[in-house]
């Protein structure tokens, strides 16, 4: 561990002594916790931010995909191939909930939001009991992992073992912490949470791998004999997980990586559409995209790029320990951060104050080889609820639980 010296040249060297501003008053395990928080840091991040020069990019196509009127036609077939790998114990499912959820403005882990009306339906019950209907009609368990933070993993296993894990089977569930990141102020200068504790944020969606490898659940997958992994987001509500028909169209097309999409039929809707770029598999998100691109036609006239993605994606497990540890991009993303001003009073800002450092699960799916877009009907399987009310809200996913028959 560092001396408090070693720590005072460290953060001087990146003009960052300022969070050494009350250390004197801090207890000894503090000052030995803070220290070690201060030797972790990853300070190559810094460097990126003010870096608004955009990364220049290939040459994009339109990506192998099944819409939907095939698969109504290959329904049976390729649910075949699905129920074969569930049945075979190959496929797993990780829940990523170790985000913030900061847009909803909830205390609580977003999974614990009650978006019943009449009675209790919390957001993880809605998934668990989406999950549920696969491993009834499958007749065995999905084995289950939870991607949780060091800010919400001891409420996230406390709430489901208070509402018995939904009626899951608690064997087959597992938990793991993702990596935690520094976070700073628009002149990248770093935050603290407390006088002791620098203000910290999980690293994105895109460590989850890595996190599972190093809480030692790759050995776990293995011994299970999983060969495929489906992640899927904590706030959407209607998503079917481990899907019989999306794992099968993605191993009978021989893909290494399948990702459920919805059709975008507005040319400014605001979302991340799967593409193909310099051949291999491609996320563009929607600022990144120029009008031409965004408002390109297919020959029927529907648009070109008409993917959008939902966080809903199937890896081959072979895959991810091939590209484990590849160095992913980090992003600088602007986010609202809770912290203590110079005088140690605790400011939770209304709007985003700062950066946060991300790894993005889009740059995982460029390191595929091969990738299905399988189109899903957005009605009945998009539901997202980043905010209470508007636009992917609570009140919007309501309104579409409803429509698929939920009572609430
Ligand atoms: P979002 O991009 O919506 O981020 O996450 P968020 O942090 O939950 O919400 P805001 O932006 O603060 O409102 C998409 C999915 O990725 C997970 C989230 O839990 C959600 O399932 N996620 C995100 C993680 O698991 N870890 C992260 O570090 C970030």
């Amino acid at each position: 561990m560092y001396t408090k010296e070693q720590a005072i040249k460290l953060l001087q060297d990146n003009n960052q002594e300022h969070v050494m501003k009350f250390f004197d008053e801090l207890s000894d395990e503090n000052k030995s916790e803070f220290l070690t928080q201060i030797e972790n840091i990853n300070w190559s991040d810094f460097k990126l931010i003010g870096d608004t020069e955009a990364a220049s990019r290939g040459e994009f196509s339109v990506p192998p995909a099944v819409e939907i009127s095939e698969i109504e036609k290959r329904h049976d077939e390729f649910e075949a191939v699905g129920i074969e790998a569930l049945k075979k114990g190959e496929v797993a499912a990780v829940l990523l909930a170790g985000g913030m959820g900061t847009r909803l403005g909830f205390d609580l882990p977003k999974g614990c939001f009650n978006v019943g009306e009449t009675h209790e339906l919390f957001i993880f019950q809605c998934l668990i009991n989406n999950l549920m209907d696969v491993v009834n009609q499958v007749g065995c368990f999905v084995p289950l992992y939870i991607m949780t933070s060091e800010k919400n993993d001891a409420t996230t296993r406390a709430f489901f073992k208070e509402h018995n894990y939904f009626g899951y089977n608690p064997d087959y569930i597992q938990y793991f912490v993702q990596d935690m990141a520094c976070a700073v102020d628009y002149n990248g200068k770093l935050l603290l949470e407390e006088k002791g504790r620098l203000a910290t944020s999980p690293n994105g969606n895109g460590g989850w791998y890595a996190s599972m490898v190093k809480a030692g659940l790759d050995k776990d997958l293995k011994a299970k004999g999983v060969k495929w992994i489906n992640i899927f987001a904590v706030d959407n509500v209607c998503q079917r997980i481990a899907d019989p028909v999306f794992v099968g169209a993605t191993i009978a097309g021989g893909f290494q990586a399948g990702s459920k999409v919805v059709r975008k039929v507005d040319p400014q809707e605001k979302m991340g559409l799967l593409c193909l770029e310099d051949g291999k598999p491609s996320i563009v998100e929607y600022y990144e995209m120029s009008d031409e691109m965004a408002e390109a036609k297919a020959e029927d006239g529907s648009l070109l790029y008409k993917y959008g993605v939902i966080l809903n994606y199937l890896f081959s497990l072979e895959k991810l320990d091939d590209i484990v540890n590849n160095n992913m991009l980090v992003h600088v993303v602007e986010k609202k951060i809770p912290h203590i001003d110079e005088d140690g009073n605790h400011i939770s800002p209304e709007s985003p104050n700062g950066y946060k450092f991300e790894l993005l699960v889009l740059d995982m799916v460029h390191m595929m080889d091969s990738n299905l877009a399988f189109e899903v009907d957005r009605v009945r399987e998009f539901a997202p609820i980043k905010n209470l009310h508007g636009v992917d809200s609570v009140d919007s996913a309501r309104e579409l639980l409803k429509k698929n028959g939920v009572v609430l």
